[in-house]
């Protein structure tokens, strides 16, 4: 507030302990108020108050400190409230506004209620969640809200200006506000602090009172010694809490309990697969909910950070290399390893963000995974029929792949789900999977125009269909052969072109028979699946930026390892081979049912072409650096037929045609495709890749012909599809750097 008005005329804090002391400091430090007034009952602390500066004047009682004050702050221990509301309520302004921090909101508005008779509007409840292990004026922090949650509960007839000042003080003090009924803050406080405290309370006690007790603190490891510094948190406060938000503590210790029983019989009965579900769902629900709360696609160390990638132009690429799994196929390895009898191990599986994701939603739907550890993911299938209610909406970051494909499993299991997505997910038409699986019998709500989130109702017994798709889409096709699993009948989908058979591949793979009939794939429900062992090829899709890497780099030559194969995947392969690339394929060999090679690239002069139509489902995700390798061509690229870019991550052909403009290359955009003409120069500039990972690789491969720097922002979500990629692409020859990363 530094340089602006005060916000408030004259603050009265009521207990000057630790929070009232804090509040009180920061407050003048920040000059919000003109006075702040401070009043306690221990004539020591009040003098220590004024001595050290906390506060401006020492009332003589609780009517001196609120009379004229316009803001009334209540910091007094929970169970002196009422006695201190009854001081206070005669001597309050009409248009004094009256808050307080106590750690329970019930009993608070209790209180005011027996006092005032009703919760007036201007009595707003907050709780600034921030402490320290010291107590008392003496350790008044002015930073120590910086960076914690302040909670306010204000009633529904609260007034926005009063609402909006009181959110502005705590701002002001570094907090970041949150809003919430009083019920439900006390249900989250006494699952989130209030039953941790009872139980670190309960277990030093427990092993304190233990014959061995002294060896137990000797030899206190890590895990204990943590609980200890709980358990050393002021006996009074805490009594005073657990007795004042009694009815939701003693929820969710009942909840609690009943699950630490489960785990009791787990080791009792050695029961191994309870054990591993519940401590590896555990051990990811860190992350995992940090992501779910920032709303970024599923892991990374810098959630909130935005990355940068900068680029220096020129070089050539060359190496030999190996890029992540393939991204497809690791989902469909989770879903219907989750879904098998019997254990399946994957071998090769991509650690990124969207594959990570489907991985976390089998755990919240009961299903024991262990790993990945560098790409060994061993899952414990729970059977066809297996699956458990998932607790909350399954996240599922930015993956499309598996909302469609989840959509199709779920519309048939007994529970009824919730997919919800980052922001980019949350944009993408999802009424391609709704509408065919609703008319197999599924109920699903969408939000409007057909997007996330999709809400599903279980219970619904699903008929097989035919279904001839309008778009050549793999994750439609997908969804429908899942649903078509658990449906009665056959269930058959016909596509318009190919696109990726992986599903039809692995579900053979784990005994489930898939007929196919030219276009047509068809299953019959009602069989099981049969674990099997799978090692994931490398990405073509990730193969691709280095194949245009090196093709337009000249005086390149680089070998990529280990790559899927799939006739359905391999258009950017044959799309660069009639624009002149030199790719030779080495090594053909067939892992798990997968075709895969080695490719060996070399720079070669580009000529722009027709892009076959029937090539683009067979190279749907590899256009955006399909376009670099246009620009770098000689002559005309046309691409039609590819209006799916634009509902991919974000609308490909726009996004590219900007980018490419920003760096002086003009296109001209058709709505299903767009023409580029070869040779222009690749100038420097900045890039907006609209968090889109294929379009930041894209253009960092871009660089290679470029006359200047590169700036590609937005570029976090690289990590849903290749994590490593800029240590992998700095390792080959390209100038790249990312900032805002761990890279
Ligand atoms: C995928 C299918 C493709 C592709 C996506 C992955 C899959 O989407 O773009 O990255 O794994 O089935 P569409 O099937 O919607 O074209």
């Amino acid at each position: 507030m530094s340089g602006g008005q005060p916000l408030f005329q004259r603050v009265a804090i009521i207990g000057l302990g630790l929070i009232g002391g804090s509040l009180a400091r920061a407050i003048r430090e920040n000059a919000l108020a003109v006075t702040v007034v401070g009043a306690d009952k221990r004539a020591d602390e009040l003098a220590l108050g004024v001595e050290l500066g906390i506060i401006d004047e020492a009332a003589g009682s609780v009517a001196e400190a609120v009379a004229g004050s316009d803001l009334v702050v209540l910091a007094v221990p929970v169970k002196a409230t009422r006695a201190v509301l009854e001081e206070i309520r005669p001597h309050l302004g009409n248009s004094a506004v009256l808050t307080d921090v106590g750690s329970t909101k019930t009993s608070f508005v209790a209180d005011v209620v027996q006092v005032f008779g009703e919760l007036p509007a201007k009595v707003i409840p907050g709780h600034p969640i921030a402490g320290s292990e010291k107590s008392g004026i003496r350790a008044a922090n002015p930073k120590l809200f910086a960076g914690h949650k302040v909670i306010l509960t204000p009633a529904d007839n609260v007034s926005q200006a009063d609402l909006e000042k009181l959110q502005a003080l705590w701002e002001s003090c570094g907090a970041t506000v949150l809003t919430m009924s009083v019920a439900y803050h006390d249900e989250v406080l006494a699952a989130t602090s209030h039953l941790p405290h009872l139980i670190a309370f309960s277990l030093v006690d427990t092993l304190a009172g233990e014959d061995e007790n002294l060896d137990i603190f000797r030899y206190a490891a890590g895990g204990f010694r943590d609980f200890t510094r709980i358990a050393a948190s002021d006996p009074v406060m805490w009594h005073d809490i657990f007795l004042s938000n009694r009815d939701a503590v003693l929820r969710v210790i009942d909840h609690f309990t009943y699950d630490l029983d489960q785990l009791r019989t787990a080791i009792a009965d050695q029961d191994s697969a309870t054990l591993l579900r519940v401590f590896s769902r555990a051990k990811a629900a860190r992350e995992h909910f940090s992501k779910m709360l920032s709303g970024q696609a599923y892991v990374t160390n810098n959630s909130q950070k935005q990355v940068t990638f900068r680029l220096q132009p020129g070089g050539r690429v060359s190496g030999k290399i190996r890029v992540p799994g393939d991204k497809s196929i690791s989902h469909r390895s989770i879903m219907l390893g989750a879904l098998a009898d019997g254990i399946t191990e994957v071998k090769g599986f991509l650690e990124g963000e969207d594959s990570l994701a489907t991985l976390q939603a089998f755990r919240d739907m009961g299903v024991t995974i262990e790993g990945p550890d560098n790409g060994f993911v061993r899952i414990h299938g729970v059977g066809i029929d297996g699956l458990q209610a998932p607790r909350g909406p399954l996240y599922l970051g930015n993956s499309g792949t598996a909302m469609r494909l989840f959509s199709g499993l779920l519309a048939a299991q007994s529970f009824d789900s919730e997919l919800t997505g980052d922001e980019s997910l949350s944009k993408r038409p999802m009424g391609r999977v709704a509408d065919p699986l609703r008319a197999m019998g599924a109920v699903i709500d969408t939000a409007e125009g057909g997007r996330p989130p999709l809400k599903i109702r279980g219970g619904h017994r699903l008929t097989g269909i035919h279904y001839d798709m309008p778009v050549a889409s793999a994750q439609v096709k997908s969804c429908l052969l899942l649903a078509g699993l658990y449906a009665e009948g056959v269930t058959s989908v016909t596509e318009p072109a190919p696109t990726r058979d992986h599903t039809e591949r692995m579900l053979e793979g784990f005994g489930y028979h898939v007929h196919r009939d030219m276009a047509t794939a068809s299953v019959t429900g009602g069989g099981r699946l049969t674990a099997s062992a799978i090692d994931v090829p490398a990405d073509i899709s990730s193969a691709a930026f280095f194949l245009v890497a090196a093709s337009i780099a000249p005086g390149s030559e680089l070998t990529i390892h280990h790559v899927g194969m799939n006739p359905t995947r391999v258009g950017v392969i044959n799309i660069l081979r009639l624009m002149g690339a030199n790719i030779e394929v080495l090594e053909e060999r067939v892992i798990g049912g997968e075709p895969v090679a080695d490719l060996l690239v070399r720079s070669a002069d580009l000529k722009g072409i027709d892009i076959p139509e029937d090539q683009v489902p067979l190279a749907i995700d590899e256009f955006p650096v399909l376009f670099i390798a246009a620009v770098c061509a000689e002559g005309r690229t046309v691409l039609r037929g590819a209006e799916e870019l634009r509902v991919k991550e974000s609308d490909r052909i726009q996004v590219m045609a900007d980018g490419l403009l920003a760096l002086g290359v003009e296109t001209t955009v058709t709505p299903d495709g767009i023409i580029i003409e070869g040779g222009q120069t690749l100038g420097g500039g900045t890039v907006d890749s609209h968090g889109d990972h294929r379009i930041a690789m894209a253009f960092s491969v871009a660089s290679l012909r470029a006359s200047g720097d590169i700036e590609v922002t937005d570029c976090a979500n690289v990590a849903t599809s290749f994590p490593g990629f800029v240590e992998l692409a700095r390792r080959t020859g390209i100038h790249i750097s990312a900032q805002g990363a761990e890279q």
